[in-house]
């Protein structure tokens, strides 16, 4: 592969943090042109640490990292050039118009006056903020205003942009406006490097993904590689008593079809292959084991179950 095909680049990228805190260990990753790239973790997992990194926000104990063929911890000021960066919390300049936070940013990457201002314009109609040029930032919604960072984090064309997080915090409304825009610079060409938590997000938007955990790199792929590594084509999930659920997870995988079935929090989750009357077969198990059961939810497997196997809890908060 060759270093234009090749956006992003670590090799056992590796941050300690005072403390004795490794956030990142040993990170292998490699992200192609074009590609919309997701580090998937838990809270604490290392995806800022990583993405600080890459853009040279937070200095590698150990390790490298390039983008676009330039190694960042060599060349800051070069890398700078060649990365947008959308951050998790509000970074607009708020003395500044919706237009200005644009216009200024494309002058500081050394745009002419005239490429600033067409470019600025180009982004507010794709955004969807034309008729906000002119207002104060702080006159944005939440969705608005993260839009408006992405534009800002495009503009200067560089050749990949990282988002952390950029769903977290948002409404249902303001997301799906987001992954639509994400979508639309996807089919660009634009090169997209994005941390969730949010499986739904990962197994939406992104080709490939890596899921970390502990700053280690736990699985790669493409979310139906990574689905189908599970092997089930149905996943049961149970509920009863706090005190009976590790008992039930014995129960439950003994039953025909179940792969396996493991306790997570207050449940359990079983990992079905050929799921014709499992619901029945899961409830005679149960009643014959002496364990009442109030809830089971039948589901196809996700992201979420890919985690549970690699670490045996699961993804939510
Ligand atoms: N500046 C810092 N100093 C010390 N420890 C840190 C610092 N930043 C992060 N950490 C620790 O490093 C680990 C990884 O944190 P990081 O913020 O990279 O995770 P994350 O995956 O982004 O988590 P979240 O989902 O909460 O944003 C955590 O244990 C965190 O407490
Ligand atoms: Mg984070």
């Amino acid at each position: 592969m060759t270093v234009v095909d090749e956006v992003i680049r670590t090799e056992a990228l590796t941050k300690d943090y005072p403390g004795g805190i490794r956030a990142v260990d040993g990170l292998d990753l490699s992200v192609r042109s074009g590609e919309i790239f997701g580090l998937l973790g838990p809270n604490g997992a290392g995806k800022t640490t990583t993405a600080g990194m890459l853009t040279t926000r937070v200095v590698p104990t150990s390790g490298s990292a390039w983008v676009a063929g330039i190694d960042v911890v060599a060349h800051p000021v070069a890398a700078k050039q060649v990365i947008g960066v959308v951050p998790q919390t509000n970074t607009l300049d708020r003395s500044l118009s919706v237009f200005e936070n644009l216009y200024f940013h494309g002058r500081f990457f050394g745009m002419n006056a005239r490429t600033a201002r067409a470019e600025a314009d180009r982004r507010l109609e794709q955004f969807r903020l034309t008729d906000r040029a002119t207002q104060p930032v702080a006159a944005l919604s939440g969705g608005m205003a993260q839009r408006l960072m992405v534009a800002r984090a495009i503009l200067h064309r560089p050749a990949t942009i990282f988002l952390d997080e950029p769903t977290a915090g948002l409404d249902p409304q303001s997301r799906l406006a987001l992954w639509e825009v994400l979508g639309e610079l996807h089919a660009e060409g634009q090169t997209i490097l994005l941390t969730t938590h949010y499986m739904e997000e990962a197994d939406q938007l992104c080709d490939r993904l890596a899921i970390i955990d502990h700053g280690r790199l736990l699985a790669l792929g493409s979310p139906e590689e990574l689905k189908a590594t599970t092997g089930a084509d149905t996943i049961v999930t149970v509920v009863a008593r706090p005190d009976a659920l590790d008992r039930l997870a014995g129960v439950l995988a003994g039953v025909a079809g179940v792969q396996q079935a493991v306790r997570v929090d207050e449940q359990v989750v079983a990992q079905v292959e050929g799921a014709d009357g499992i619901v029945p077969r899961v409830f005679t198990a149960a009643e014959a084991a002496g364990i009442a059961i109030t809830d089971v939810s039948v589901a196809e497997p996700s992201l979420e179950t890919v985690f549970i196997n690699l670490t045996g809890k699961d993804l939510r908060e």
